[in-house]
């Protein structure tokens, strides 16, 4: 049996257990990868102030996000081809963030589709849009949003164009994988992966069925991105989406102040601060870095959301501190599928939940919602 005491535990046995192209598919950032580091090690120069002999009794880590009640403020962000980190990947982990009360959120790249996770939990979940140009398919995927009751719809704005990963075009990227002899060699290596496939019929994009059926490999889907991400689009665009969709709307991708006024203006319940894990803009800020002044420039006005390189609950109470009302963990949980399946997704999130707890405690507090930059040692964080 193997003990799992961190997140990097659960990192290193998806890597023996996922075939080589999936695992590096989530591992990976674009280019050179320089903000997919800093990311992670961004978060590293900040440091806490411990104090001592303070009432700890009865903690809470309750909280909520865009006005949803969670049992602690992170959610599962979305990810494209969850669903080949694990069979079913994410119907297991929409039940596991249901049974832990925190929100899943469904990339439109998924393999289960939208009607797929809605007819495997019982509690909503959020949906993730990318903006497309046609226009008669984003109202389709929204109709089956609504229909699938989902509470959220998270928009995401930072891949009119796709960034380049080298290692998936190396890899030769494709849902299913292609029966080369390189795959054929690594799969063999991968026993309960391929028993899990075996057992599902959910092998390719479940949402774009249809839409895009030539669609399987890295080439087909970055042409397919290129014809159908929406270049022209606009902050117009933006409104006639939420004005559509019309429930809570959370904008991601937003790095910068000007553009986090902009989702102020155009009605957004929560943004969220991201360099999308470090996989579009290469030499872009890490997302803690700009945390800071896109809190300032919206104030109270909206929830500031992060995400992008947290690997651990201290990592969840650094970006709380620095403004942040909810982060979302996107490579974690898929570690913690790709080595354990829902049982994973569940250990990673009682982690970051231990994690997040005791270093709470350490700080002197009893509640999340008390979290602030007092808990920070001044010169540490990044200023505005
Ligand atoms: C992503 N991300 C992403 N975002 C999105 O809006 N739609 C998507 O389909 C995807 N797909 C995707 C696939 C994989 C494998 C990864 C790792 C990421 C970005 C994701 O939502 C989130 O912004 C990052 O994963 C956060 O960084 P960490 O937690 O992975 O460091």
């Amino acid at each position: 049996m193997t003990i799992i005491t961190c997140i990097e535990d659960l990192r290193v046995l998806a890597q023996k257990r996922v075939p080589r192209m999936f695992y590096d598919y989530a591992d990976a950032g674009s280019w050179t990868e320089s903000t997919y580091r800093a990311n992670t090690s961004d978060f590293s120069a900040i440091k806490f102030r411990q104090r001592v002999a303070v009432n700890l009794e009865n903690r809470t880590l309750a909280s909520t996000m865009a006005g949803q009640a969670v049992s602690m403020p992170v959610a599962l962000a979305p990810t494209g081809l969850t669903g080949m980190q694990h069979a079913d990947g994410e119907i297991l982990a929409a039940r596991a963030a249901e049974a832990f009360g925190v929100p899943f959120t469904l990339s439109t790249m998924s393999i289960c589709s939208i009607e797929d996770v809605a007819a495997h939990t019982t509690k909503p979940f959020w949906f993730q849009l990318y903006v497309m140009k046609d226009r008669e398919f984003i109202n389709r995927l929204i109709d089956r949003a609504k229909a699938a009751r989902c509470s959220a719809l998270v928009l995401t704005l930072d891949l009119q164009v796709l960034g380049q990963r080298h290692k998936d075009i190396r890899n030769g990227l494709s849902a299913p994988p292609k029966p080369t002899l390189a795959n054929l060699i690594n799969l063999a290596t991968k026993p309960r992966w391929c028993m899990g496939m075996l057992g599902t019929r959910r092998r390719s994009f479940g949402n774009i069925v249809g839409h895009a059926t030539s669609v399987s490999d890295m080439s087909s889907l970055s042409s397919w991105t290129s014809q159908q991400f929406d270049l022209s689009l606009s902050w117009k665009d933006v409104e006639w989406i939420k004005q559509r969709w019309g429930g809570k709307l959370i904008i991601k991708g937003i790095m910068d102040a000007e553009d986090a006024r902009h989702c102020v203006e155009a009605g957004a319940d929560a943004l969220i601060v991201s360099n999308h894990g470090g996989r579009q803009l290469d030499g872009a800020d890490s997302s803690i870095g700009a945390l800071p002044a896109i809190v300032e420039a919206v104030g109270k006005e909206i929830e500031v959301h992060m995400d992008g390189g947290i690997r651990s609950g201290q990592d969840v109470i650094k970006a709380l501190a620095l403004g942040a009302k909810g982060v979302y963990i996107g490579r974690p949980f898929l570690y913690g599928l790709g080595a354990m399946g829902e049982q994973g997704v569940t250990r990673c999130l009682e982690i970051i939940r231990n994690e997040l707890d005791l270093t709470m405690a350490f700080c002197g507090l009893r509640d999340v919602a008390l979290v602030d930059k007092n808990i920070l040692l001044p010169g540490s964080y990044p200023q505005r």
